[in-house]
Parts: C-alpha cells; sequence; structure tokens
C-alpha cells in the first residue's frame, strides 16, 4: 500500500535516507509522494504528485536535517493529490500513515467540535489531529499515543514528529507493518526492509500495538499494554543485489530469470536428497480437509496446489479468495487445515482469514515470502518460500516458489499412497525436480520466441486465455499478469465452458493461448481449442513436448519441456509471464509500477 520511510541521527542525513528509501519502496504505492524535516529547528514540509523523482527533484539538500519522515501513497481515502498527499501537520505534530483509520468519520466531527478544521479528504490528517489534540492535553508524547491507541480504530503504521521534540522520532504501528532500521549514530524507520538496506541490515520488527520512541542513540520500545519491551535485534539474510535491478530493464524481468536461482534455492532448503524427504514439513495426513485462503496470484497458486494436493494427497481443498472467506459462512472446525498463501505476508484480507480460522480451533499453516511478516507470525506454522525480495508489483518468482512449495506438500502426502500410476510420478519426483531449474533456463533462452508472440497480440483489445483442471488455473495466473501490466482487457476461461456464451466475444484474430500440459483431457481441450480456432481466433496453442499434437487448430505453439506432473505447472507459467511482460513492454506501459497498483494491500 503506501511506503513509510523515517531518520533520526547525529549525521544529519535525513533527506538522503528517506529519499533513498522511498525509492527502493515505492513499488508499494506511487500517486504522490512527500517528506517533513527538522531546518532551523522548524518542520518543512515538501509533497509532490506522482513519483519520488518529482520530490527529489524540488528538494535543496545542501542544508542537513537530522530528522525526518517521508511516505509514498495508494490512495485509499481521496484521490491522489498533493493536499491529500503525506506527510500531514497539525498544529505541533507531523505524520505520515499507512493502513486506515476505520472510525476517522467519527473522530473527525468529534475534532471539528474542538476546533480542528482539515484541508485534505483523508483519514490521515484526523489521525494528526488526534494525536495533536492528545498531546495538547498532556504535554508528554509517550502518554499521547497511549490515547491514540485507545481512539483510533482500524490499521496504521505511523511516523510521527513532534515540534517541542526534534530529537525524536516516534514510531506506532497496528496491523500495518513498521520496522526499526538500526544505524551508527542513527536509526531509521521503514514500512519494509528494503527502504533500508542502503544503510543497515539490522532491524526490529514492531507488533500490533507496539509503539517506539526514537532518537540517534536509543530505541525505547512499548508493547501493546505500553510497558517498555526489550525486542529481538534481526539481521536481514539478503543484500543489496537482492532490490536492485542489476542490468534488467525492469525488476520483473530480473525476478522472472531469477526464477530456475530460486528453484535452487528451495530445494536446498527443504529437500533431503540422501532420504528423499521434504525437511519441515508438517505432517498434513491428519487433516480430513484443507482451505487455502489467498488473494491475487496468491490464490491462483492454490488452485495449482487444490489440484496437485487432491490428485496426489487425496484430501479435499477448498480455495477461498481471503476477502470472501472473511464474510461466509464456514464449514471449517479443527480437522480442517488453513493454508495461508502470501508473498508480502501483509495482505489485510488474507491476514484476517488466518484470524479467523484460528478463532474456529483450526490449524493453520503460512506459505509467506516475507520473514516475520504479518501472516507468518499469525499462522501456527510457516514455510518460507526463499523466493527474496520481489519488487515488481506482478509477482513471478514468488508465486512459483509458492508453487513449488505445493508441490512439496502434494509429494510429501503422496508417500504413503498406494495408487501405482501416482508411484511412477513419486519414484522420478526427486530426479526431475534437480532437473526442473535446468529445464526453467532452456525456456527463459527461448525469450525471443516469445517476444515474437507478443508483438504479434500486443494492439489487441482483449486476450483469452483457455484450459482444463490445473490448465485453467494456469490461464487465470496468465490473464492476470497480462491485465496487471499491460492494461489489456483478458479473461481466462474453463475450455469446456466458453461455448456457454462467451464463444461469442471471439472474432476474426482475436488472441487465444490455448493451454494443453494434462494428457487425461487434452483431447477435450484441443476440441475446444478447434471450435474458437474455427471462428477466426488466433490461437497460441501451450503444449508438452509430450503431448504434441500438430494439425491446423493454431497459429503459434509453445512446447513446454516434459516433465513431473507435480511440477509442470512451474514451467508452463514462464513463457506466460514472458509473453505479459513483452506485450506490455510494446505498450510502453510501466512495468514494475503498473497504474493504480500496489504490491502489497494492507487495506480491505
Ligand atoms: C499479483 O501479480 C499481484 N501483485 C496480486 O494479485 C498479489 O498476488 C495479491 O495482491 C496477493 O498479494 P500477497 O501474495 O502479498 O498476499
Amino acid at each position: 500500500m503506501c511506503g513509510i520511510v523515517g531518520y533520526i541521527g547525529k549525521n544529519e542525513k535525513a533527506k538522503d535516507v528517506i529519499l533513498k528509501g522511498l525509492e527502493r519502496l515505492e513499488y508499494r504505492g506511487y500517486d504522490s509522494a512527500g517528506i517533513a524535516y527538522s531546518l532551523d529547528n522548524k518542520v518543512n514540509i515538501q509533497k509532490e504528485n506522482g513519483r519520488v523523482e518529482n520530490l527529489k527533484d524540488n528538494i535543496c539538500f545542501s542544508k542537513k536535517s537530522n530528522i525526518g519522515i517521508g511516505h509514498t501513497r495508494w490512495a485509499t481515502h481521496g484521490r491522489p493529490s498533493k493536499e491529500n498527499s503525506h506527510p500531514h501537520k497539525c498544529n505541533k505534530i507531523t505524520i505520515v500513515h499507512n493502513g486506515i483509520i476505520e472510525n476517522y468519520i467519527e473522530l473527525k466531527e468529534e475534532l471539528k467540535k474542538l476546533g480542528y478544521t482539515f484541508l485534505s479528504e483523508t483519514d490521515t490528517e484526523v489521525a494528526c489531529a488526534l494525536l495533536d489534540y492528545l498531546y495538547s492535553k498532556t504535554n508528554d508524547m509517550v502518554k499521547a499515543i497511549e490515547l491514540f491507541k485507545d481512539k483510533a480504530k482500524g490499521s496504521y503504521a505511523i511516523g510521527a514528529l513532534c515540534d517541542d521534540d526534534l530529537n525524536t522520532l516516534y514510531a506506532i504501528k497496528n496491523n500495518s507493518p513498521l520496522i526499526i532500521g538500526i544505524g551508527d549514530n542513527e536509526n531509521y524507520i521503514a514500512s519494509d526492509v528494503p527502504a533500508i538496506l542502503d544503510f543497515t541490515n539490522k532491524y526490529i520488527i514492531l507488533e500490533d500495538g507496539e509503539f517506539a520512541k526514537i532518537d540517534s542513540d536509543n530505541i525505547v520500545v512499548y508493547d501493546k499494554e505500553n510497558n517498555i519491551t526489550n525486542k529481538e535485534i534481526k539481521e536481514f539474510e539478503g543484500n543489496l543485489g537482492d532490490i536492485d535491478k542489476n542490468g534488467y530493464d525492469h525488476f520483473m524481468l530480473k525476478e522472472i530469470y531469477e526464477q530456475p536461482e530460486v528453484t535452487k534455492r528451495m530445494i536446498e532448503s527443504y529437500v533431503d536428497q540422501n532420504n528423499d524427504i521434504i525437511k519441515d514439513m508438517p505432517d498434513l495426513s491428519k487433516y480430513k480437509n484443507i482451505t487455502i485462503v489467498a488473494c491475487g496470484s496468491a490464490m491462483h497458486a492454490g488452485l495449482i496446489g487444490k489440484s496437485l494436493i487432491e490428485e496426489f494427497g487425496n484430501i479435499p481443498v477448498n480455495v477461498e479468495i481471503a476477502s470472501e472467506f472473511r464474510y461466509k459462512k464456514l464449514f471449517i472446525d479443527e480437522d480442517t487445515l488453513v493454508i495461508a498463501i502470501s508473498q508480502s505476508g501483509e495482505t489485510a484480507d488474507t491476514l484476517e482469514a488466518v484470524k479467523i480460522a484460528n478463532k474456529k480451533g483450526c490449524d493453520t499453516l503460512g506459505i509467506v515470502n516475507v520473514n516475520g511478516s504479518s501472516i507468518a507470525r499469525e499462522t501456527s506454522k510457516v514455510l518460507y518460500t526463499k523466493a527474496g525480495p520481489e519488487i515488481a508489483v506482478a509477482t513471478t518468482k514468488a508465486y512459483s516458489a509458492q508453487n513449488t512449495l505445493l508441490s512439496f506438500i502434494a509429494y510429501s502426502l503422496a508417500k504413503n499412497c498406494k495408487d501405482k500410476d501416482k508411484l511412477a510420478y513419486l519414484n522420478t519426483f526427486l530426479k526431475d525436480l534437480n532437473k526442473l531449474p535446468v529445464l526453467m533456463q532452456e525456456i527463459l533462452n527461448n525469450h525471443e520466441e516469445y517476444e515474437n508472440i507478443a508483438k504479434e497480440i500486443y494492439d489487441k483489445n482483449d486476450i483469452f486465455f483457455i484450459g482444463r483442471a490445473i490448465d485453467y488455473a494456469l490461464c487465470m495466473e496468465g490473464s492476470l499478469k497480462l491485465k496487471e501490466i499491460s492494461y489489456i482487457h483478458s479473461e481466462a476461461y474453463p475450455a469446456g465452458e466458453l461455448k456457454h456464451g462467451t464463444i461469442s466475444l471471439i472474432d476474426e484474430g482475436t488472441p487465444v493461448i490455448g493451454i494443453v500440459t494434462d494428457e487425461k483431457i487434452a483431447d477435450k481441450t484441443i476440441s475446444n481449442i478447434k471450435e474458437v480456432k474455427s471462428r477466426g481466433a488466433n490461437v497460441i496453442y501451450v503444449t508438452t513436448d509430450e503431448l504434441n499434437k500438430n494439425g491446423d487448430f493454431y497459429d503459434k505453439k509453445i512446447i513446454i519441456p516434459k516433465t513431473n506432473k507435480l511440477l509442470e505447472p512451474l514451467l508452463t507459467i514462464i513463457p506466460l509471464q514472458l509473453i505479459s511482460y513483452y506485450v506490455a513492454k510494446c505498450n510502453k506501459c510501466d512495468i514494475d509500477k503498473p497504474k493504480n497498483l500496489a504490491k502489497s494491500v494492507t487495506v480491505e
């Protein structure tokens, strides 16, 4: 959603640190950007519509500042505009905020009666006025924050300054991520680790209800009961290379090409080659059913997991869109395992779904990419996807790592299966898995083939993906990738369903990507592909070298190397990712920061 960075330090590097950090966080939201910093012992605020670079162009770096807070915004309350951008200042208090103050309307009315006026449409300005009012009553920021926590409802990660003490930075956390970076004679706050990696890899994670009083040399953290508490200092395992483009045109392309490396890392982390077992895997065979909760691409990975776990693990799996799961009648209990899939580990809907599952007495398992994130901490057990920081808003390597873990789960469950058909896959699983990074690289080396396909379809208005069973799940992810970054309308359809209405949209030259990787239903799907081809569609046929059929039912064919059934989706998705990337590139879209989107949706 939004990105927050704050600095306090004797080295007086507030502007440099904050603007660098905001650039690193821009994937979290980029409608507008702003900074507040000390100048002649007063707080000076600058904010600009659009990207951080617009703000940077208007900052004078010659005058140093010892303290500051900055913000990149993904608009929730109030359209993207300078008035609505952060920081907001109200009398002595200046804040930046990520989250939603759910009771801001009633708070605004109360504050208006106390004489406060408001310039913006935002809930953040209300939070700022509330903190100012409470400070004016207590003349003590710690007490004011304690009272603020009682009054403000909803999600907030707040960085705050008080005019009366510009040697102290305050951080307040509830349901939106916030960390404290530890430097030499300086300290930092940020929404996420990449923002501070240029300056330190040591950090503290604030938990819900906690807040901190920070100066150049000291960090005092108060727990949710407002008592001073000691916090573990974590060290980020990655490095700056993880958050630079390293020569690629876009983070998304870099992260697509990182997939073989990520797969190798997952194998090294999870596979005990000698004993042919998946390490750290809990015993999931005791559950009568599994519910997967997730959003977007993570939900699409869940659909892949459903297909594999049901077929190989013989456990019924229900995949729920987290924002739907939260408000529906649920049939889950202690016999249900709820698996929450999330790259960021901060998606509000998925986090709330986990809290509901925990309350229902279910065991919960997180499949998460960000260590120590909210969902990782909320679930009973977590398996990390080890994809490294994923910067592009459109997920690729993390999605694939999620599918790798789901194939490990299906494989672990299948170990006791007696079905001889499945045994054939199980007996070759490790060998096939160890070969997978090489096969991924072979597909990546064919990138020109996918770029040429993209050049044929980039100017079309509608692009369809069709497939059956697990291929339909892949269609959904391929279609989302295309929509997200190229803004072309696209739909994924179960191949057998097209003739029940949507085939009316197929015209001469309409691109249809037909995915056929499951031999059991290959003929059926090819029949559906022929139906669209006979109506003029421009068919791109995606299949495996084993199922490769020639004929006049396609215009272009993409051959995926045949691998283990448990692993095939990990190969099939790569051409779809690259086609989307090149279509967006042909359309000169902002691939890493698509309009209206943010990397982590920490609001409902
Ligand atoms: C995928 O490319 C999108 N960025 C989006 O659908 C994303 O998968 C979804 O918001 C879930 O995010 P999460 O994995 O961080 O929970």
